[in-house]
């Protein structure tokens, strides 16, 4: 079920798209990233609102395809909101445009990740589905990415992500945190997940992907890596224009050639 007028958190509805609304969303945690997006990737941009600073803008891919470029802000919690906000005003295929920190040695800065499945240690989540439901990307858009990034010749590594709640506590930075005393259950957290072949840390996609596959929409996730937990805690800002833009390019070339199917489940 869609609904035209404008949503109170996303500010915007149905009724702001024209004659050709978009089925398929490129969704980025920061509002400059949305923007960025849009006012470089598409054309005939039209902003949407800015509502929350949830900045949305509307746009059309350099094969004609209309498509929106939104904000989902930091974390699951605010995530989880917009996205159904934005299922139901049309959107079929999500594709999360992030960053994220590296925890093997040879996922480097300034490369990318296409998750395929998240750990989701995310709250949030756990209102959606039962926390051993599957935190799975959809397989083809997420081929399509892959596709994408080859094409593209971006270095790019696909695997599993830890998709966590907090960017201090909850990925292990205690030097770089106001609160130096990790529980010790966190203690080791990131060898632990090294060991187990986990890729990176973010803090959006396992909710994403939950919401993908009990929605009935196709969800997926590709972060540049700007930091690298095996080296230290630091956000690496000089490789961050680099893994940043990989992650854009590939995420506007697969929206542009996925085949979006219909919604498979009630929203
Ligand atoms: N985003 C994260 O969640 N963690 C990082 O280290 C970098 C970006």
């Amino acid at each position: 079920m869609t609904q035209s007028e404008p949503f109170y958190h996303i500010g915007y509805g149905r009724d702001d798209f024209g004659s050709r609304p978009p089925i398929i969303a490129l969704l980025s945690g920061d509002p400059e990233r949305a923007s960025m997006i849009a006012n470089t990737y598409l054309h005939d941009v039209r902003l949407l609102s800015e509502h929350r600073g949830l900045n949305s803008y509307l746009g059309v891919l350099p094969n004609g395809r209309p498509v929106l470029s939104a904000t989902s802000g930091m974390g699951a919690p605010s995530l989880s909101i917009v996205v159904n906000e934005m299922v139901r005003v049309g959107i079929r295929a999500i594709i999360r445009v992030g960053t994220t920190g590296s925890i093997q040695p040879h996922v480097r800065t300034g490369s990318v990740v296409i998750t395929h499945a998240a750990m989701c240690r995310q709250g949030a989540a756990n209102d959606i589905a039962p926390v051993e439901y599957p935190a799975v990307a959809d397989p083809f858009l997420t081929l399509t990415l892959v596709q994408a990034a080859r094409d593209l010749h971006v270095a790019h590594h696909v695997g599993i992500t830890a998709s966590v709640d907090t960017f201090y506590e909850g990925q292990e930075r205690a030097e770089s945190s106001a609160n130096p005393h990790l529980l010790r259950r966190l203690l080791g957290m990131t060898e632990e997940y090294r060991h187990l072949n986990i890729l990176n840390y973010e803090m959006e996609c396992g909710t994403l992907f939950k919401m993908g596959s009990v929605y009935g929409f196709a969800a997926a996730c590709v972060c540049g890596v700007i930091a690298q937990r095996t080296e230290g805690e630091r956000v690496m800002l000089e490789q961050k224009e680099a893994a940043v833009t990989g992650a854009i390019e590939i995420a506007v070339r697969a929206a542009g050639q996925f085949d979006v199917r219909p919604l498979t489940a009630t929203a």
